[in-house]
């Protein structure tokens, strides 16, 4: 979604100004076209020249240009898609409330109206009234404000100021080019792999890295819903905006997944789920002994099934069937048995596990689609087909 958009990067007078030049390069890396606009105090942290050497291009930091005849500012806002403001400054937040235009950044938000601010200052500026006042202002304006982490600041002291993480504002970036088809939609996503302990340093697994979840949790966000993603050990880092409970067996999951779709519009079980755990669980390290370790299975529960089965018609329900042979086939099956809305089927032959790519199915009870590409693309056209079936 942010492949070949055109995003105007503001930059203001923040000791986290450095910080700036990573979000610009994270943005380039994801595909996006970026051009530089700083206000004067910006220049006493960051260098033009190395902002300029970095974007390719142009950077725009005087108000009035002294060698050009082009009004840069409007050209500048005509040619962005989205204005993103990281570092922002309390200053720069308090005049673009006020519509005041005195320096590039102040006069690209006010010719492009609205865009992206990450705010980062002291935390006795940013819990003062009037930049709370300013940010509200802003928000009902339809700008987004990607809130500071807390943490220790530059200054010394400790709270809530710091820059959000580089990550997140570049997925904020990511999230505004989605069309808001889950907006005021609570969405339910499982990811990752469980675990069945056999005794305390044993368990039983499976290569699932939880890529396809996590892409469906960014992009369920991306697209306005408020995301509780429940996962399965995962090393990836939480999406934006999205709200992360970690779980390891598959009862914790089953436990966790029942409370969250109480009032859930949309499920969606991407997880793999083991199906089985040793019937015993052994509370000391089971010895190695000579001869074979028999270890009886038993099932475990059918998170999928029993979520189904309960649900009322306002829920939808998506599931995944990671297949060895006859894909459409047992796709098809585990749509009917499951009572299931839509369900995604991969040929795990194909080495999708881990991997950030994937070919899925989509298999729905009149229609069928297939998608190839990043995980992302596919977890969009899944949610694009779950949001039709949403009321
Ligand atoms: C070393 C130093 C660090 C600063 N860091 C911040 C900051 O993180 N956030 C902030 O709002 N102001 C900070 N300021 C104050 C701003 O630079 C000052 O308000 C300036 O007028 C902002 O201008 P601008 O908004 O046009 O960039 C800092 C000032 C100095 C000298």
């Amino acid at each position: 979604m942010i492949k070949g958009r055109r995003i105007v990067l503001g930059i203001t007078g923040s000791i986290a100004a450095y910080k700036a030049i990573e979000v610009m390069r994270e943005l380039q890396k994801r595909g996006a076209l970026v051009k530089v606009a700083l206000t004067p105090s910006a220049k006493e942290f960051v260098s033009p020249l190395t902002l300029g050497v970095l974007s390719g291009s142009k950077v725009y930091g005087e108000v009035i240009p002294r060698s050009s005849k082009e009004i840069e500012h409007t050209e500048l806002s005509s040619w962005g898609e989205l204005l993103l403001i990281a570092p922002a400054t309390a200053n720069t937040i308090a005049k673009i409330a006020c519509g005041i235009a005195d320096t590039p950044v102040c006069e690209l938000a006010l010719c492009m109206g609205k865009g992206i601010i990450a705010p980062a200052m002291n935390y006795r500026m940013y819990e003062n009234p009037i930049t709370q006042e300013n940010l509200k202002k802003l928000s009902s304006l339809g700008w987004e404000v990607v809130e500071p982490a807390v943490g220790e600041l530059a200054c010394g002291e400790y709270g809530k100021g710091k820059l959000a993480p580089v990550e997140d504002i570049v997925d904020s970036a990511t999230y505004w080019f989605y069309p808001k088809l889950l907006k005021g939609k609570k969405v339910v996503i499982t990811a990752g792999p469980t675990r069945e302990y056999i005794d305390p340093v044993r368990f039983i697994s499976n290569p699932s890295s939880g890529k396809m979840g996590f892409a469906l949790a960014k992009v369920a966000a991306a697209m306005g819903g408020e995301v509780f993603l429940i996962t399965g050990k995962s090393p990836l880092r939480t999406p934006y905006k999205v709200k992360r409970v970690d779980v390891e067996t598959v009862e914790e999951m089953r436990e966790a997944v029942l409370r969250e779709v109480e009032n859930a519009d949309l499920f969606v079980s991407a997880a793999a789920v083991g199906d089985y755990r040793p019937k015993e669980f052994s509370k000391e390290k089971i010895k190695k002994e000579k001869g074979e370790l028999l270890l009886p299975l038993v099932k475990t529960p059918d998170i999928l099934k029993e979520v189904a089965q309960k649900k009322g018609k306002e829920l939808v329900v998506v599931g995944f069937a990671a297949e060895t042979e006859k894909i459409k086939d047992n796709a098809l099956k585990k749509l009917k048995e499951k009572g299931l809305d839509l369900i995604v089927a991969n040929d795990v032959k194909k080495g999708i596990f881990g991997s950030s790519e994937t070919e899925v199915l989509i298999v729905g009870k009149d229609f069928e689609k297939e998608v190839k590409g990043s995980k992302e693309e596919a977890a969009y056209a899944i949610l694009k087909e779950a949001a039709k079936l949403l009321s």
